[in-house]
């Protein structure tokens, strides 16, 4: 840290299930930093949930957007979704509200294994399993367009739309190789499903052979998702940098979050470069488990690291990685990795490292 790092003020939204209980591990974590001095941090906790949305209908509070923008340097959010709420309403206002709102159009999942113990393939180790999946977080096939006619008939038909813009398109593309750049990575990967999607992946493709004539020093190869995902799991460390569609990069990445040895160990940020940002561990909110104190906290203390890395320190994040990968060594782990730590005993274990 350098003596002028400025105060950087991150908001923090639990969520639901277990949600709220790895962002609390995630927050001693964060606050045993800055108190060491290592990290000039202030957080600010919202209540926004299915909670607050069954007690008072508000999902994203009017202004929210605006208050992140101005008064906050990032956003660290937990996970979303209570059997409560079947439509599932409030989680898709808060999170997709934020990422669409705020245009968080790169979404960064790491999928680097910690300890090759907790990878299911058969002698992989941590070399063979180090890359990063960029997905198009704004467009493709979630933004909700499409309707129902006749529903809940016989004769229902449902159209669900997959928008794709050369502009967003384009701005992550440009992103996975400038990450690419910045890291001195020289292999990306493009998936999509151009043979069967002619007219929306089509688009992906002749963009990304444009994109791609701007970076001679990138091997840059377009390869069809479903290979993807079976060179995934037969040959991981043929990648480096893989870049695709929001469904297809939300599929591939939790297959990417299965190599390292399940949703507890698999962090993500969502990005807009020079704006504010969000930050969640990849999984949900695991309602079955929720309150038990048994959830990994893992995930969410390596996206921690991902957002004070994001807001410029490396030395912490870096840190925090290496206390997972001591924790894992020393099955200082929860139920799904073997262990029988509680979810604030992993986090206590690595704040006392610190
Ligand atoms: N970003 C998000 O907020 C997000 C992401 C995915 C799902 N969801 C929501 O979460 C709810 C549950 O969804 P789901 O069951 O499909 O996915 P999930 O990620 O909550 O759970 C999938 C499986 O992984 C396990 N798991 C997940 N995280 C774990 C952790 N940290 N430690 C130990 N085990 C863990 C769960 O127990 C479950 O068996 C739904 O309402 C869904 O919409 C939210």
């Amino acid at each position: 840290m350098t003596p002028s790092a400025s105060l950087k003020r991150i908001a923090l939204i639990p969520g639901d299930g277990i949600g709220s209980e790895v962002t609390q591990e995630a927050r001693k974590v964060l606050e045993s930093l800055a108190t060491k001095g290592s990290l000039p941090l202030e957080t600010t906790t919202f209540d926004w949930g299915a909670e607050k949305f069954l007690r008072e209908g508000v999902t994203l509070p009017e202004g929210a957007l605006d208050m992140l923008r101005s008064e906050f340097d990032a956003i660290f959010i937990g996970a979303l979704g209570d059997p409560r709420v079947p439509s599932n309403r409030h989680a898709a206002d808060i999170l997709l509200g934020i990422r669409f709102g705020l245009d968080l159009y790169v979404n960064q999942r790491p999928v680097k294994l910690l300890d090759a113990r907790f990878c299911p393939l058969k002698n992989r180790g941590e070399r063979d399993v180090n890359f990063v999946v960029f997905r198009e977080n704004t467009e493709g096939n979630y933004v909700g367009l499409g309707g129902n006619f006749k529903k809940g008939t016989a004769d229902e038909v449902a159209i669900q739309e997959d928008l794709n813009t050369r502009k967003g398109v384009e701005r992550i593309l440009v992103y996975a190789f400038e990450h690419a750049q910045r890291h001195r990575l020289t292999r990306i990967c493009m998936a999509d499903k151009s043979n069967a999607l002619p007219y929306g992946h089509g688009l992906w493709r002749r963009t990304f052979e444009d994109v791609r004539a701007r970076y001679p020093e990138i091997e840059a190869r377009h390869v069809y998702a479903d290979t993807v995902a079976m060179e995934m799991v037969r040959d991981p460390a043929q990648f480096q940098v893989i870049v695709t569609s929001n469904m297809l990069g939300d599929i591939l990445s939790d297959l990417g979050a299965a190599l390292l040895g399940g949703l507890g160990l698999s962090p993500s940020a969502n990005i807009h470069p020079g704006k504010i940002s969000m930050f969640e561990p990849v999984h949900g909110s695991a309602p079955a488990i929720a309150g038990k104190q048994v959830a990994n906290p893992m995930a969410a203390l390596l996206t921690a690291g991902m957002m004070i890395e994001h807001l410029g320190f490396p030395k912490e994040a870096g840190r925090i990685e290496e206390l997972v990968k001591e924790a894992l060594a020393n099955d200082r782990v929860t139920p799904d990795l073997g262990g029988t730590l509680r979810t604030r005993e992993v986090g206590d274990w690595i704040c006392g490292r610190l």
